[in-house]
């Protein structure tokens, strides 16, 4: 049975925030059944700083109460919708934990989301953050999005060329943002899969489970080095990477590579360069420092963390601290990867 659609008034987001901050929404609208969500925003009057469309929160920093509309979409089931000899499309709802549905696609012996094992979240929000670990992307297998339009009204089925994935970003993030409420997203997944062990470790904490290589060694491996690395925010509270790794022109990180030898340049091609944020926080000093009640976790820089009773404000002001020492250090301004509301 599926729940019926819920409106709550002066509702704590605090359970619905990986940060685990105290803040209120001043509605929360529930709902498992897109026709019944589209029917409850018929009519909408759509401003769009007065709506916030919530995942499993984490990749939300709360600074205050959010004085509109919360809109939380639980749908659920996953479904093949087409098949061929190589490939399966297949109908995720929104409100699955992601890694439930990673750990079915593995199950079924599917290929291309192994690499992005034990991310945090729902599946609505893969499209809208193009989540991405260990040299994979969840844009490259996304085929379409089902979404509830505000704006115009109505059900609306956006193809994934639409979207302009890139890294951390798409269209939902910019000219879209908050415009629509992800209902279901379809998945594009490869019977024979390819697999990808060239990011960092992979490899090698695949090789160490010995024997073949199979999908579930893959979701194995990409387990071990997330969890030997990254905080379980049920422990620690965090939004995982709090910032984004900067794009940089190459004749910059040419500079500075010559100037800190081994400092970690992907090229990108057409002249720009990826650096690694992590190694430049680390780089000056802020790797497991505390500042309040935020902190900047021991094992991965790039995260930061409430280390108990944290508030918004205890968390981007540490943000900004590290901005303005990588930018005098490095020249650089790393911008954050999390929504700040
Ligand atoms: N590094 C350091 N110090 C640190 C952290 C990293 O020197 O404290 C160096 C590493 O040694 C490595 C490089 O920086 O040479 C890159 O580090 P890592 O492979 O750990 O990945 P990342 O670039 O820091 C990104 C994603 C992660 C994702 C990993 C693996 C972003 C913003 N973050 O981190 O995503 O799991 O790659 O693919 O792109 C997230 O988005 O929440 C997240 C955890």
């Amino acid at each position: 049975m599926k729940k019926m659609l819920e409106v709550r008034k002066d509702f704590s987001l605090k359970a619905y925030n990986t940060f685990g901050i105290e803040a209120k929404c001043k509605y929360f609208v529930e709902a498992e059944d897109e026709g019944e969500l589209a029917e409850f925003v018929a009519g909408y009057e759509w401003n769009p700083l007065e709506v916030l469309v919530l995942g499993g929160g984490s990749n939300f920093l709360f600074t205050g109460d959010f004085e509109g509309t919360v809109f939380y979409p639980a749908m659920q089931g996953i479904e093949v919708v087409e098949e061929d000899v190589e490939s399966v499309s297949v109908r995720v709802g929104a409100g699955v934990v992601w890694d439930d549905f990673v750990a079915w696609t593995v199950a079924q012996g599917y290929g291309g989301v192994e690499n992005l094992s034990l991310i945090p979240g729902h599946v609505g929000a893969a499209p809208v953050q193009n989540v991405g670990a260990y040299g994979m992307e969840a844009g490259e297998t996304i085929a379409e999005v089902e979404a509830i339009d505000l704006e115009k009204g109505g059900r609306v089925r956006i193809a994934a060329g639409e979207c302009r994935f890139a890294y951390r970003d798409s269209a939902f993030k910019r000219e879209w943002k908050n415009r629509f409420i992800i209902t279901r997203v379809v998945f594009r997944l490869a019977k024979h899969p390819q697999f990808r062990l060239d990011y960092g470790s992979v490899r090698s904490e695949v090789e160490r489970l010995g024997g073949e290589v199979t999908l579930a060694k893959v979701r194995e491996a990409v387990i071990r080095i997330r969890e030997a690395k990254l905080p379980d925010v049920k422990v620690l509270p965090s939004a995982g990477s709090y910032f984004k790794n900067p794009v940089v022109a190459q004749e910059l990180a040419e500079r500075l590579e010559s100037q800190y030898p081994g400092m970690p340049v992907y090229p990108l091609g057409e002249g720009r360069c990826k650096l690694a944020a992590g190694w430049l926080i680390e780089q000056c000093g802020w790797k497991g420092k505390t500042l309040g009640r935020a902190g900047v976790y021991e094992k991965q820089a790039l995260v930061l963390v409430n280390r108990g009773g944290a508030d918004g404000t205890d968390i981007s002001r540490l943000a900004n601290e590290i901005r303005k020492s990588v930018f005098l250090r490095f020249g650089v301004w790393i911008e954050p990867e999390v929504n700040v509301v």
